[in-house]
């Protein structure tokens, strides 16, 4: 078998806020079709390392690397080094939702998901629209495609902002609690959307508080604290923690 590298490929990351360390040489691999849940109590750097990933944080040192390509910037002079044009390339590459969806208001629900390929893709814009509607279909939105985000419920409007990252046709998708705003009862409507992309093989990392879905879901947990990477395995480590940091964690 050909050894092929991990899709999404964390390299001992360390990034400081300040004299604040936020993310101290964080490694993490993701294969290819692979959910990785990431969980940790606040302030542990969930949402920081996805932001490296995503080109949003820049980091001090070490490398991420995706599907073989080195993403993200060390340094704010790499920045500058890299044309604007290659940046939104590669961060379209790893669409991120996050918890509060973000959606265009002024926008039908079909428009918001056509925007990016349209606007930052130059995709035609029939092309983009058709796709779409594709998009909302599958997230189970076929009737809402004329409706502007305020008419739509929390559950229906954070199925609209994933429709929106697929829309870029990502290689990896980066989700952050992308359920804690939302009313318990639409909750199993936008997990049920993840448990199928997860079915169909898209790589994933997810941080979320929902742990039977995480043990359900997740090819690796990994559990976050003070910015380190504290245990990490498969979905048992949820039921059977190997350290008492996780145990503490989880009885929580
Ligand atoms: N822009 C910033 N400036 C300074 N400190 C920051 C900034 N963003 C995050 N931090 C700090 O970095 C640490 C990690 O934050 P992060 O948001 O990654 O944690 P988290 O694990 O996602 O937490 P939560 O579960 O509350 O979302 C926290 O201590 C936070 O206060
Ligand atoms: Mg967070």
């Amino acid at each position: 078998m050909i050894n092929q590298p991990a899709m999404v490929q964390i390299d001992r990351v360390s990034k400081h806020f300040a004299d604040h360390q936020v993310l101290d040489q964080v490694t993490l691999n993701v294969d290819k079709g692979q959910v990785c849940i990431i969980i940790g109590p606040s302030g542990s750097g969930k949402s920081t390392l996805l932001r490296c990933i995503n080109f949003l944080e820049p980091y001090e040192a070490g490398s991420i690397e995706l599907d073989g390509e080195m993403v993200g910037y060390r340094n704010l002079d790499d920045r500058r080094l890299r044309p604007r044009k290659i940046i939104a390339r590669m961060r379209a590459q790893t669409s991120m939702v996050f918890q509060q969806f973000n959606l265009f208001s002024h926008m039908t629900a079909v428009d918001n998901v056509a925007v990016a390929p349209e606007k930052v893709k130059g995709e035609p814009r029939r092309e983009a629209r058709a796709r779409a509607q594709g998009l909302l279909e599958k997230v189970g939105l076929a009737d809402r495609m004329h409706d502007y985000p305020g008419f739509l419920s929390g559950g229906e409007q954070q199925r609209v902002a994933i429709a929106r990252a697929l829309a870029m046709q990502p290689k990896v998708l980066l989700l952050d609690e992308i359920t804690s705003a939302l009313d318990p009862e639409r909750v199993a409507e936008v997990l049920e959307v993840i448990r199928t992309l997860a079915g169909e093989g898209m790589t994933m990392l997810v941080v979320t508080h929902e742990m039977t879905f995480a043990r359900e879901v997740a090819s690796q947990v990994v559990f976050m604290d003070g910015g380190r990477v504290v245990e990490q395995g498969g979905a048992h480590i949820i039921g059977q923690p190997q350290t008492e940091r996780l145990a503490t964690f989880m009885a929580r």
